[in-house]
């Protein structure tokens, strides 16, 4: 049996909207265009947006807390116990085995490291937490860098500039722009520096589940992968290696999550969740 993607349709008896009239123009000419259930509803736009709220509050508390000779499960700590007293779940914990609540990811490690005792911040650090938080049933996601006492000039200027990757590609995410758009324009500014724009992991539709279509890789061509849409909801969370692009799973996890870079030099990430609207990308999780 051959199965058929659900093509776009109209809402019978109601006339053509701008959105269908672009959903279907684009579709007919062969694109990846959303379904109906990735739109996003006002109220669930509002679900989102207040699982946000929460999201962005857990990152501030570690914020306030992060410092030299703190272990990750610290954070992990803290982590679980905001985001608990707020009425959330962490998304993270028993996500697909994941055994904690939050990723913190020390250098060299690309994402999803495991918060764990050993793991003792130490002066010049680069340190990326990654929080998602489920609220009423809302999934929201995000993660910062953060950067222990002083580091090398180096390790900055690529913290500084991930950070930017998320700008401009937010930036370049346009109304019936697509998805590979931003990937285009994260790629080229990241080739500017010679940095590695890592290619196995992606950002991702989010909201009613933790991860959604669209997939949203940080490189590729314009005009490729999905069409954008007002009412979608999704993350852009670049992770940019000072090396190579390349990265393999460290084979000491014995959960099989935590991923380095192939050359073991550093790593960054930023990452926010991002609804779009009729004028643009609107930030979520700030
Ligand atoms: N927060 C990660 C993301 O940005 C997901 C990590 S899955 C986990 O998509 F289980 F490790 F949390
Ligand atoms: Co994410």
């Amino acid at each position: 049996m051959i199965f058929h993607k659900k093509r776009w349709h109209a809402i019978s008896g109601q006339p053509l909207t701008e959105m269908d009239k672009q959903v279907m123009y684009w579709e007919n000419k062969g694109k990846l265009v959303p379904t109906r259930e990735l739109i996003k509803t006002p109220e669930q736009i509002e679900g989102i947006r207040k699982s946000g709220i929460v999201n962005t509050g857990v990152l501030d508390e570690v914020a306030s807390q992060i410092h030299e000779g703190m272990n990750t499960l610290e954070i992990d700590k803290i982590v679980y116990d905001y985001t608990v007293a707020h009425g959330a779940i962490p998304a993270p914990l028993n996500y697909e085995g994941y055994p904690k609540s939050v990723c913190t990811s020390i250098n060299e490690v690309v994402c999803h490291g495991i918060p764990k005792e050993e793991d003792v911040l130490k002066e010049g650090d680069i340190v990326n937490v990654d929080v998602s938080t489920i609220l009423d049933g809302y999934y929201s996601d995000a993660s910062r860098m953060f950067i222990i006492g002083k580091t090398t000039p180096e390790k900055e200027q690529l913290v500084r500039v991930t950070k930017e990757c998320l700008e401009i590609g937010a930036e370049a995410a346009k109304p019936y722009s697509f998805v590979g758009d931003i990937g285009h324009a994260i790629e080229k500014y990241a080739e500017k520096y010679n940095y590695g724009v890592v290619k196995d992991l992606c950002g991702h539709g989010v909201g009613l589940e933790f991860h959604e279509d669209p997939e949203v890789l940080h490189y590729g061509h314009k005009g490729t992968g999905m069409l954008l849409v007002p009412g979608m909801v999704f993350t852009i969370e670049p992770m940019i290696n000072m090396g190579t692009w390349k990265v393999f799973i460290d084979a000491d996890d014995k959960y099989g999550w935590e991923v380095i870079s192939a050359d073991e030099q550093p790593s960054a990430q930023w990452e926010h969740t991002f609804v779009m609207t009729e004028h643009g990308l609107e930030i979520l999780t700030e």
